[in-house]
Parts: structure tokens; C-alpha cells; sequence
């Protein structure tokens, strides 16, 4: 007999995806992630970390309005902040699995270890990883900021309305 899993992921109608991520600010790497689960599951829900710990560059609505800009052609895309846990999030969204992306294996370990923690906390909750695309696997929003920054091109790295933004925001115009 199945595993209540496999029958899940075998009925994508019923999958509610999140993409969960500090999107300080959204890259064309993530992006390609979105899109690529957007194609693949009805529902997906960009879960935009709102960490009080941290001190971003893009206030957490700002993320999220960015993040608006960028998915607009994907119809079954929303976008929400959240704070604290994400299985919290998840299930308070009726999320059943995460989606995210993994570069080079320097983010196998800190993501195994996020998956597995997960898990343990939410077991019905599923997470999957899809390999980035071999153009954005060097890409990180914090390349991206540094670049920006110094006023260097940016511009297959973001989406034009995130670099309006990146130059609005270190004042380069
Ligand atoms: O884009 P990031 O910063 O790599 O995203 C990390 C994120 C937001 C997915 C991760 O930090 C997260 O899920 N934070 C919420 C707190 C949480 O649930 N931590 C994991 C406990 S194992």
C-alpha cells in the first residue's frame, strides 16, 4: 500500500506549495524556482521571512511588493510574509509542501539539516529541492546587494523593476 506521501505528491491538485525565503531582494534565481513550482502545483505561496534578528536592506513589505512586481504573470502565485516557524506558516496557510532551491552542494548541508528539522516538527508536511538553473547557481541575494551597491551591472542577476530598486535604494541614479 502507499505512504500517505506518495499518494499526496501522485495528486498535485492538492498540493499547496510554499517557497519560503528572506528575498532581500528577490533574485532571477529564485524567480526561476517560483516559476518552475508555479508550473507544477496549483497553488504557491512565496513565504517572505519578516526576522526581526536580521537587518535587511528591503523592509519586509517592500520585499514583498518587489516580489509582486516579479511574479505578476504567474496567476497561482501569492505572496505573504511571515514570522517564526515555517511548518507555523505552512500550516496556518493549509501548505502541505516546501519548495526550495538548491545551488552547489555548499547548501546541501544547511538545507538537509532545515528539511530534516522540518520534518520532524511538521511530519505531514513534505519538502522538495529542485536544482537551480547552471546561469544562477553562483547567484545570492547578498552577491546581488554587493554588486548593487557599488554601482556594478546587475542586470541578468534581477528583474529591472528589483534593479530600479537596488539603485533607488544605495542612491545611484
Ligand atoms: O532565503 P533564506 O534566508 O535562505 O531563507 C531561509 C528561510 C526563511 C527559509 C529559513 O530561515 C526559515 O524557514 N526561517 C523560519 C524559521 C524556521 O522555521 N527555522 C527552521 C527551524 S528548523
Amino acid at each position: 500500500m502507499l505512504e500517505r506521501t506518495d499518494r499526496l505528491i501522485m495528486d498535485n491538485q492538492k498540493i499547496r506549495a510554499i517557497c519560503p525565503g528572506s528575498f532581500d531582494p528577490i533574485t532571477r534565481g529564485h524567480l526561476d524556482i517560483i516559476e518552475r513550482a508555479a508550473a507544477l502545483f496549483p497553488q504557491v505561496i512565496v513565504g517572505v521571512l519578516q526576522n526581526p534578528g536580521k537587518n535587511p536592506l528591503f523592509s519586509v513589505q517592500e520585499r514583498v511588493d518587489l516580489i509582486k512586481t516579479a511574479i505578476k504573470h504567474l496567476p497561482n502565485v501569492e505572496v505573504v510574509f511571515f514570522s517564526g516557524l515555517l511548518v507555523d506558516f505552512a500550516r496556518k496557510v493549509e501548505a502541505n509542501l516546501i519548495v526550495k532551491g538548491l545551488r552547489a552542494i555548499s547548501d546541501f548541508e544547511y538545507e538537509f539539516q532545515m528539511a530534516l528539522n522540518n520534518k520532524r516538527l511538521a511530519p505531514e508536511i513534505e519538502t522538495m529541492f529542485m536544482m537551480t538553473k547552471n546561469e544562477y547557481s553562483f547567484l545570492s541575494s547578498s552577491v546581488v546587494r554587493e554588486i548593487a551597491r557599488y554601482g556594478g551591472n546587475i542586470r541578468d542577476l534581477v528583474t529591472p523593476e528589483i534593479e530600479e530598486a537596488l539603485k533607488v535604494k544605495f542612491m545611484l541614479k
